[in-house]
């Protein structure tokens, strides 16, 4: 039994300077103060959890969240406080009930994922045991160190938005964390040298630490990144592999996408993706096709299948019923998870186990706008998956995740 003695929540920052919800519990016969932050996305897909912000234009241009504080100071305390729970999936259910709606328009997903997470922060606390052992205990997974994913360039909405792809990644193939970060690092500053004399310009990094320089054609991206790789004295293909956010919702018009300033059409596009797929050694193509393309997405994975993998973010926000979708219809053939875009712990275990049942890779994503907090990197050992993706190696949200991977690996918990 989790007998909880307090709740409560504050407004602080995350990544972009934007207000997000930290959550906090304290249990009975406990005297420890459990705390969580949530993260939140910008390249979001069209059936995420509702976000709820005040929308009061005098705060943080309409961002505040004061009223999700709010909620969790009144309603959720009086709900909460005094309560116990057998087990996360009840407490779960019950913030469900309350809430009870199918996106959760009433409380918002921010403020169910606080809640969801600080409540599994406080269990394992109390059951004395690593946060990714809890995890691993829900989910009956068997913890194992995720490969990373990491962003070398961004473009889309994470960056200026000069080139239309979001993200493009790294995917050493080490047998370490340690290893997969020296290597990112001695590639992502060669091709910020790199760029730096071509196109003579300090190099600014995008939301999540990619580089983002001035060069708005997809394939001069990925020519660089080979020219580092190159350059590093790596193999392409062999000592690591390239994966692509292509974001294709965020550049998507009235029926076609807009590429480069020409209308293009779906079969145009997973043309170019396949081209790109062989020239670059692409293991993984996320959001390859527009959220709402469904009926092109099974011919991306037929030109694909057996090259690459092809990720659903927009696509299947993390949502058991999208995902079943998918699997019926042979539209994807691997989940992003992000925990917040379905709004508890227990429904993205949920979409983990399905993605699972059909032998999808999965991969354990961070968002746009992050914090100092750990639990992502908990959660994707705790589980098992396949990749974990945080972003870049700069920035201390997203090193935060990084780092607590090493002390994992160093067996330091
Ligand atoms: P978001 O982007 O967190 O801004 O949604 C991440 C992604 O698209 O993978
Ligand atoms: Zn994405």
């Amino acid at each position: 039994m989790v007998d909880i003695r307090e709740v409560k929540a504050l407004e602080v920052l995350d990544s972009r300077g934007k207000p997000t919800i930290k959550a906090y519990m304290k249990l009975v016969g406990d005297n420890f103060l459990y705390s969580v932050c949530v993260p939140s996305g910008a390249s979001t897909g069209i059936n995420e959890a509702m976000e709820i912000r005040d929308g009061d234009q005098k705060r943080f241009g309409g961002n505040g969240c004061l009223k999700v504080v709010e909620s969790i100071n009144t309603f959720f305390k009086e709900k909460l406080e005094n309560k116990d729970f057998l087990n996360q999936s009840e407490f779960d259910n019950y913030l469900l009930e309350l809430d009870g709606t199918k996106n959760k328009t009433k409380f918002g997903g921010n403020c169910l994922l606080a809640l969801s997470l600080v409540f599994a922060k406080a269990h394992a606390g109390n059951l004395k045991i690593p946060l990714f052992e809890y995890f691993s205990l829900l989910a009956n997974t068997v913890p194992k160190l995720p490969t990373l994913t990491i962003n070398l360039f961004s473009g889309g909405k994470h960056a200026g938005g000069q080139a239309p792809i979001q993200d493009i990644l790294l995917v050493p193939q080490v047998d370490s964390i340690q290893a997969a970060l020296e290597m990112t690092y001695n590639i992502y500053y060669k091709a910020a040298s790199n760029l730096k004399e071509s196109h003579n310009m300090r190099l600014l990094r995008a939301d999540e630490g990619g580089l983002s320089p001035d060069c708005n054609i997809a394939d001069e991206l990925f020519d660089h990144a080979k020219q580092a790789i190159l350059d590093c004295g790596y193999v392409l293909g062999q000592d690591i592999f390239l994966a692509v956010d292509v974001a294709a919702s965020h550049f998507h018009e009235n029926g076609q996408y807009n590429y480069h300033g020409k209308n293009i059409s779906s079969i145009d596009l997973i043309e170019k993706l396949a081209q790109w797929q062989k020239k670059y050694s692409i293991i993984s193509i996320e959001d390859g096709l527009e959220e709402e393309d469904w009926d092109h997405w099974p011919e991306l994975v037929k030109r694909l299948n057996g090259c690459c993998e092809i990720m659903g973010d927009d696509l299947l926000c993390t949502n058991p019923t999208l995902i079943k979708k998918a699997q019926a219809s042979l539209a994807a053939t691997a989940l992003l998870l992000k925990v917040n875009q379905v709004g508890t712990l227990s429904e993205a275990l949920e979409s983990f186990k399905l993605a699972k049942n059909k032998d999808w890779r999965v991969t354990v994503s961070a968002r746009s706008g992050e914090t100092e907090d750990s639990w992502l990197a908990d959660l994707a050992y705790g589980l098992g998956a396949d990749y974990i993706k945080i972003g870049s190696i700069t920035q201390s949200e997203r090193l935060s995740k990084y780092n607590r991977l090493l002390e994992i690996e160093a067996g330091i918990y």
